[in-house]
């Protein structure tokens, strides 16, 4: 692993009524990221939130802001994220007709740049882009909702991105997003993860804090 273990709690699953405890509450089980669904009923079958919450969750995050951007056409709009705060903005490669334009827009405002993979998205998509992004993203869901299962190819898909990774030369990070829990967390570390996104496994618990490190535990647990 090049990178550091390092966890983004999904905010979507959070209470919205709470947000600035639930941030504080999971910074303060030692999350190195917030990861933040933007969604526009378009791209996605699902509407959550826009630049001013991305505003507010900058006031008051004090971890890098992950915002996963699920909308068409993000040439359009990626800027107000960008002005809102985004530490990381990361697009869908199905999502942007002009990638790279997008990703060095990202990188001009002196952010860090993701990309993004679909479940039905080939790896190969990434080899042009590769070079020039801090951050692949591999769905492990159809994106637009928490708490949806796990797809068991994923890791042979993660397998896949750090292979092209070395082919290339580079070293992205290498996030996963979508049903990741104890069970999961494991199998995407062993094909090359360095950042989990987890909603449902750490807000949806009883002890939030607890499930955030129970699941840092399992994901540094070498597998047999
Ligand atoms: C799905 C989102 C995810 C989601 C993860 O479209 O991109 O970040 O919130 O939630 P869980 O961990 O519950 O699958
Ligand atoms: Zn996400």
């Amino acid at each position: 692993m090049t990178h550091p273990l390092a966890i983004a709690p999904s905010i979507l699953s959070a209470d919205f009524t709470h947000l600035a405890d639930a941030v504080a509450l999971v910074e303060d089980a030692g999350a190195e990221f917030i990861h933040v669904d933007v969604m526009d009923g378009h791209y996605v079958p699902n509407l959550t939130i826009g630049p001013p919450v991305v505003k507010a969750l900058k006031r008051i995050a004090r971890v890098p802001l992950d915002v996963h951007l699920m909308v068409s056409d993000p040439d359009r709009t990626v800027e107000w994220y960008l002005n809102a705060g985004a530490d990381i903005v990361t697009v869908h490669v199905e999502a942007s007709k002009h990638l790279h334009r997008t990703v060095e827009t990202i990188r001009g405002r002196g952010a860090r740049a993701g990309v993004t993979l679909n479940p039905a998205t080939p790896v190969s998509s990434l080899r042009a882009i590769m070079p020039f992004v801090d951050l692949v993203l591999v769905m492990s869901v159809n994106p637009g909702f928490g708490g949806q299962s796990f797809i068991p190819a994923s890791p042979q898909k993660v397998a896949a991105v750090a292979a092209l990774a070395a082919e290339l030369g580079v070293a992205p990070r290498i996030e996963v997003d979508g049903g990741i829990d104890v069970r999961t967390a494991p199998l995407v570390v062993a094909a090359g993860a360095d950042m989990l996104v987890a909603g449902n496994a750490i807000f949806c618990q009883p002890d939030p804090a607890k499930a955030l490190h129970e699941l840092r535990n399992a994901a540094s647990t070498r597998l047999v």
